[in-house]
C-alpha cells in the first residue's frame, strides 16, 4: 500500500517534471520570435519607434513565465515594477528590461532544448516501437539513430534503443527540471543585491507602517475626542437645557433645541470627516475609475484623465492610488505653476500604475514637505513604488506603482 502511495507519488513528480520542460518549450517558441523581433527592431533602426510595443512583449512573456515557475516553485517570483522610460533610448537603459533580455536570450535556447529533450524520450520510444512493428511493410526502414531495420533481429534491436529512449525519461528529465526550474527561476526572479536591498527596505517600511498607524489611530482618537465627541457633549447639554425650559416657558425651548440640533448637524459633518480621512465613501461607493475621475474633474487646472480597464483592487491599493493622486493634484495647483495635469491610471502586468504629469516648473523635492515622503511612506508599505521626476524648469512626473496582490 506504501509501495503503490510511493509509486504514484514519484510518477506526479514525474509528470510535473516533464510538463514544466514540455511547457516550457512554448514560451521558449514565443521567447525566440520575441527575441528576433526585439533584436530586428534595434538593430533596423528605422523601427525603433516599435521598440515600447516590443518591450511591452518582452515584459508579458517574462510575467507568464514567472508566474509558471512559480507554481513550479511553491512560491510566485515577483515581477519587476513596469519601466518608467517611454523612449526607445529610456527603454534600452531600463536595468528591468535588460534583465528580462537576458532571461529571454536563455529562454529561446536553453528553455526550448531542455523541452525537446524531454518530449523527445516517449516520442523516440513510440516512433522506435512502431518501426520495430512495422518494418516488413516498409523497404528501407532506419531506427531513430539511423540503424537500419530490414530483419527480426534487427527489429529486436530497434525495440531495445525504444527501451533506452524510455529510460531517458526517468532518469533525465527529474535532474533537468530541477537544474532547469533554478536557472530560470534564478533569471526571472530580482537579482541578489536588489533582494538585500529590498530586505533592507521591508524592515524599515515595517517599522514604518506599525509609527504610521499608531499615529493614524492617534489622529482618529484626537479626532473623534476634539471634534465628535465635543459636538455631541453640546447636543447633551442643549437637549438638557431645553427640556428644563419645556417645563418652565416652553416657548424659550425652541432656540435651544435649534442649537442642539445645529450641534447634531456639525457632529455628523465631522464623524463624516473622519470616516473620510480612513477610507474615502467615494472608493467605497463607486470604484476607484470613478474616484479618480471625480478628483481630476475638481482640480483647479485643466486636468486631461486617461483611465483603463481596472479590474476589483482590494481597498488598501485603492486607497493608497486614492491618497496619491488627491496629493499630487494638491501639489500641482499649490505649487507647479502648470496650466495642465495629465492624470494616467491603469494596470500593467500585476501592478497598478498612477502618474501625474504636469507641464509646470518642476523642483518637487520630497525632503521640503510632508506630501510626498506620505505617498511613498503608504505605497512602500503595499510594496508599492514611487518615482518623482521633477528637474528645475519641469516638467514633473510622479509615477506610484502598486502590486494590485492579484
Ligand atoms: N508638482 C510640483 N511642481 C513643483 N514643485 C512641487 C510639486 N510638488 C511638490 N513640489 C515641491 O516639493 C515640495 C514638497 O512637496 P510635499 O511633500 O507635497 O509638501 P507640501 O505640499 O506639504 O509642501 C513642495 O513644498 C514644493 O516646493
Ligand atoms: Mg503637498
Amino acid at each position: 500500500m506504501t509501495d503503490a502511495l510511493a509509486d504514484r507519488g514519484r510518477y506526479q513528480r514525474h509528470l510535473r517534471n516533464f510538463r514544466y520542460l514540455v511547457d516550457g518549450t512554448s514560451t521558449g517558441v514565443a521567447a525566440l520570435v520575441v527575441l528576433v523581433a526585439l533584436v530586428a527592431t534595434v538593430v533596423l533602426v528605422v523601427t525603433l519607434p516599435l521598440l515600447p510595443k516590443v518591450a511591452r512583449l518582452v515584459r508579458a512573456l517574462a510575467t507568464t513565465e514567472r508566474r509558471r515557475t512559480g507554481r513550479y516553485l511553491g512560491f510566485p517570483i515577483p515581477n519587476p515594477p513596469p519601466s518608467a522610460g517611454r523612449s526607445p533610448r529610456e527603454l534600452l537603459t531600463d536595468p528591468g528590461l535588460r534583465r528580462d533580455v537576458v532571461w529571454l536570450s536563455l529562454h529561446a535556447v536553453v528553455g526550448t532544448m531542455a523541452g525537446a529533450v524531454a518530449i523527445s524520450s516517449p516520442l523516440g520510444a513510440v516512433q522506435n516501437v512502431i518501426i520495430a512493428m512495422i518494418w516488413p511493410l516498409v523497404p528501407n526502414l532506419v531506427s531513430t539513430i539511423n540503424t537500419p531495420v530490414t530483419s527480426w533481429p534487427q527489429a529486436g534491436l530497434t525495440l531495445l534503443i525504444a527501451a533506452g529512449y524510455a529510460a531517458i525519461g526517468p532518469l533525465v528529465v527529474p535532474p533537468l527540471a530541477h537544474w532547469y526550474l533554478h536557472v530560470n527561476a534564478s533569471r526571472l526572479a530580482p537579482p541578489k543585491t536588489s533582494l538585500v536591498q529590498r530586505l533592507a527596505d521591508v524592515m524599515a517600511t515595517r517599522a514604518a507602517v506599525v509609527d504610521a498607524n499608531d499615529r493614524e489611530l492617534q489622529r482618529i482618537e484626537r479626532d473623534l475626542h476634539d471634534g465628535t465627541q465635543n459636538r455631541l457633549v453640546a447636543v447633551v447639554m442643549h437637549l438638557g437645557m431645553a427640556e428644563r425650559a419645556l417645563r418652565r416657558d416652553p416657548a424659550s425651548a425652541l432656540p435651544l433645541m435649534l442649537t442642539a440640533q445645529n450641534a447634531a448637524v456639525d457632529a455628523l459633518a465631522e464623524l463624516r470627516g473622519v470616516v473620510r480621512g480612513i477610507y474615502p465613501p467615494v472608493l467605497a461607493d463607486r470604484g476607484l475609475a470613478d474616484a479618480v475621475a471625480g478628483l481630476a474633474n475638481h482640480s483647479t487646472l485643466p486636468c486631461r484623465v486617461d483611465i483603463g480597464p481596472l479590474p476589483r483592487l482590494p481597498g488598501p491599493v485603492a486607497a493608497a492610488a486614492y491618497f496619491a493622486l488627491a496629493e499630487a493634484l494638491t501639489n500641482t495647483a499649490k505649487h507647479s505653476g502648470a496650466r495642465q495635469v495629465t492624470v494616467r491610471l491603469f494596470v500593467e502586468g500585476d501592478w497598478l500604475v498612477l502618474q501625474v504629469d504636469d507641464d509646470g516648473h518642476g523642483g518637487a523635492d520630497e525632503e521640503q514637505g510632508s506630501g510626498l515622503v506620505g505617498i511613498r511612506r503608504r505605497v512602500s508599505a503595499l510594496d508599492g513604488t514611487m518615482d518623482l521626476h521633477s528637474p528645475p524648469g519641469g516638467p514633473t512626473v510622479l509615477r506610484v506603482c502598486i502590486p494590485t496582490g492579484e
